[in-house]
């Protein structure tokens, strides 16, 4: 397409003009038939205002990163502050800057014990990259050359370079990308309701699970496999919290073929399932982590690698061997990103957002519970502190879904957003998905629920008299 200068473009023009829109129909779009792009202006607490002046609840946090709410000026002023005093400089080879030191130190802290050092990137796709070169040159100094295959789970989400879009497990995904990479392989998705037998128990099924993940290693063979990488609760695929037991049995299995363990804390770290982090609700025993959204409530891109102590100290005797630890950006430890996060912490902390995600997010869920558990469309309604799914399905006791293209979830959402509030319906499955501010109160989890309650009830409606259900 020619750019169209002979008049003055409306920024709605301008956008549909200049942008590759991520994960978006790109022809349709750029043809208007999309309709105009949402322009955001304006933020405060668990609300966002776009250029029409429509102010919507967010119940997702942006993309559940904004975990402190929009319009913080603690936070605005901490990087204007740095900005001012240095707003760049490189962490290579030792070069650092002050808020980066402090905010590694507190993150450690915060962090499960063995947690040791701390890797910067941008994202949560990088960061993930990252964690696994660093699972290459950990096996590479062992003298284990071939031992460097990686295990995720179907409906994972990880990111979407090539590493880390190789071992997200949903299909759409990796059809037109060639992915994923030969080296990285997909075992059964946690999700009791979806993939237990009938009758069988949690406990059972977390055996289970944790049982496909031993055969499939050695069906591989356990020397050519390095790490295994696993959100603590799920996200993207559905929002899926995993069954009772999952962790530690997944655990057995890994340390009975040595095969090492990425906690994608991404979106669970910084409070969002009741915790600091993921793997300490559940109990995990991660050998790396990865960090980024709630690090900064997105205010500023900046994610981690976290390096537990047993792969420290190995990637020390690699300098031995490979001289120098040739990885890097540019923007590693940049001095705004960490200088958001300082400030995003203390309001992660000072106001106990993890605990209010344990209080108020388990309100959330026993309000969405009582009010759409028993709707005949809604198979399941799941979740871990303030992060909760409504699963739709055609038939409640079979739990067959819609024929696609009938998607519930994206009719209920686009119903949502006409009454005021942003809400997800998923990539994959037929999954309505909540992720608000850390900072939400009961009163906004009241009206979040009456919102999608009027929104299910218009489109039930909808589907009835038009003879689909
Ligand atoms: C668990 C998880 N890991 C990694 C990522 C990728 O992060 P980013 O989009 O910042 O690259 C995401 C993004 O949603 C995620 O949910």
């Amino acid at each position: 397409m020619t750019l169209d200068t002979a008049h003055n473009l409306t920024l709605e023009e301008m956008d549909r003009q200049s942008i590759v829109h991520p994960n978006t129909d790109l022809k349709a779009y750029a043809s208007g038939a999309l309709g105009d792009p949402q322009i955001m202006e304006t933020g405060h607490g668990i609300h966002i205002v776009d250029s029409q002046g429509r102010d919507l609840i967010d119940a997702f946090a942006g993309l559940y990163c904004v975990n402190v709410g929009y319009g913080r000026t603690e936070i605005a002023e901490a990087i204007y502050e740095q900005a001012k005093k240095l707003p760049y400089f490189h962490t290579y080879r030792g070069a650092s800057n002050e808020p980066l030191i402090r905010l590694s130190d507190r993150v450690l802290r915060m962090a499960p014990e063995n947690m040791s050092k701390i890797y910067y990137g941008m994202s949560g796709s990088d960061a993930n990259e990252t964690q696994v070169k660093i699972v290459w040159y950990y096996n590479n100094v062992l003298g284990r050359p071939n031992k460097k295959k990686i295990i995720a789970r179907r409906f994972a989400y990880h990111g979407l370079t090539i590493l880390s879009g190789s071992m997200t497990g949903i299909p759409s995904f990796h059809q037109a990308f060639d992915l994923p990479l030969p080296m990285v392989r997909h075992t059964t998705t946690p999700h009791h309701y979806r993939y237990a037998e009938e009758g069988m128990s949690e406990r059972d099924f977390a055996r289970k699970c944790a049982a496909d993940l031993d055969a499939l290693i050695e069906e591989e063979g356990p020397e050519t496999v390095a790490a295994f990488i696993g959100e603590p609760a799920m996200g993207t695929g559905g929002i899926m919290p995993p069954p009772e037991g999952y962790w530690g049995e997944i655990q057995k299995v890994l340390d009975k073929h040595d095969v090492l363990l990425i906690a994608d804390e991404v979106v669970c770290g910084f409070g969002r399932t009741g915790s600091n982090f993921g793997s300490q609700t559940y109990d995990m025993k991660p050998d790396l982590m990865t960090i980024a959204k709630g690090l900064t409530s997105g205010y500023v891109p900046l994610s981690g690698s976290i390096v537990g102590e047993r792969v420290w100290e190995v990637l020390c005797r690699g300098s031995e061997q490979f001289g120098i630890f040739t990885h890097g950006y540019t923007y590693s430890g940049h001095p705004l990103g960490a200088a958001a996060a300082m400030a995003n912490l203390d309001i992660v902390e000072g106001e106990d957002l993890a605990g209010n995600a344990k209080r108020t997010g388990g309100y959330m869920l026993k309000r969405m519970n009582q009010v759409f558990a028993d709707h005949p469309l809604v198979g399941e309604v799941r979740g871990v502190g303030l992060l909760a799914a409504i699963e739709f399905v055609a038939d409640k006791k079979t739990k067959q879904a819609f024929e696609a293209p009938l998607r519930v979830s994206a009719k209920v959402a686009e119903e949502c957003l006409k009454n005021g509030m942003i809400v997800r319906a998923m990539p994959s499955g037929d999954a309505l998905a909540y992720a608000p501010p850390l900072v939400i109160t009961p009163d906004e989890v009241d009206r979040i629920v009456e919102i999608t309650e009027k929104s299910l009830t218009k489109v039930t409606d909808e589907l009835a008299r038009d003879g689909t259900i």
